[in-house]
């Protein structure tokens, strides 16, 4: 699959705080995914402008809709979304999941990234561990009361268990400010829209990458989770041959 860069995604300079701003000259030809060199092109197009970075990488059916015919989010998928959902959890030190999304999409745990589940129920199922990642290590953010079920549900992974403030459902803050003690600065939360809703309107987002595949999906299930209105800045922009598009939106619109 080729990707075709149609919006510059040079690192943002003006991000407010930026320090670590990524000012190498990228290369604007077509990126073909199934190319060895494709990642670290990739890696170079997506690395983050600061160190401290808060990404939601989703995708949806151009009616917004987050779950194909299959009921999950891979029947939108193809080998593009692949190639640049490896690429953006290669420049994360965790990803982010709810537990519905674990539940319905039976997630791998990243090679290169630290695997988190919110839950309040604790009600999980196994995760697998992609290949060369054995055991599954998996952190688990939830209430206390929620610690023993998450442990037993989550039976294969060797579980960490982070009990936060409240008796239900957690605070988003709460939740990223415990990544972030345990070190994880750079953050993709990969869904799904009910937890990418909370972290938007908690303000904790920086970036939206957002891939839009090609048909419609009836749209039951919005992908930002009825989050509230706000402004973005297209920050870049990529075309696959199949007319799938790879947006990056900056939540600080100027
Ligand atoms: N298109 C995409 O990019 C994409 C990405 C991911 C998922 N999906 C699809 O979206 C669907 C799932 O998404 P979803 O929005 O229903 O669910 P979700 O955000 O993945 O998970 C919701 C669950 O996460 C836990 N949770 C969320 N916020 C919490 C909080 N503040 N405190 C404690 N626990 C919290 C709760 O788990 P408990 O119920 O355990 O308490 C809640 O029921 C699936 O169909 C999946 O295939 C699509």
């Amino acid at each position: 699959m080729k990707l075709t860069r149609l919006v510059p995604a040079v690192a943002d300079r003006t991000v407010a705080g930026a320090a670590e701003v990524n000012t190498a000259e990228i290369d604007t030809a077509e990126i073909d995914t199934a190319a060895p060199a494709a990642r670290e092109r990739l890696r170079d197009l997506y690395a983050p402008p600061r160190r401290r970075w808060l990404r939601l990488n989703l995708i949806a059916g151009v009616d917004g809709g987050a779950r194909g015919p299959d009921g999950t989010s891979t029947s939108l998928s193809n080998g593009a979304d692949r190639a640049l959902l490896g690429a953006i959890r290669s420049l994360a030190d965790v990803v982010l999941i709810g537990a519905e999304t674990l539940r319905a999409e039976g997630y791998l745990v990243p090679r290169a990234a630290r695997l988190a589940v919110v839950t309040a129920s604790g009600r999980l199922v196994p995760a697998g561990a992609a290949e060369g990642a054995e055991p599954p290590g998996v952190l688990v953010l939830g209430p206390a009361a929620a610690e023993a079920r998450a442990r037993a549900t989550l039976s294969d992974a060797v579980v960490e268990y982070a009990a936060l403030p409240g008796t239900g459902r957690v605070d988003a803050a709460d939740v990223v400010r415990e990544l972030r003690r345990r070190g994880a600065d750079s953050i993709v939360c990969e869904g799904g829209p009910e937890l990418a809703a909370q972290l938007l309107d908690a303000g904790l987002v920086d970036e939206l990458c957002l891939s839009t595949s090609p048909r419609s999906t009836g749209g039951e299930l919005p992908v930002l989770g009825g989050a509230r209105p706000r402004e973005l800045r297209l920050a870049g922009l990529l075309a696959d041959e199949s007319g799938g598009f790879y947006a990056r939106w900056l939540t600080e619109a100027r």
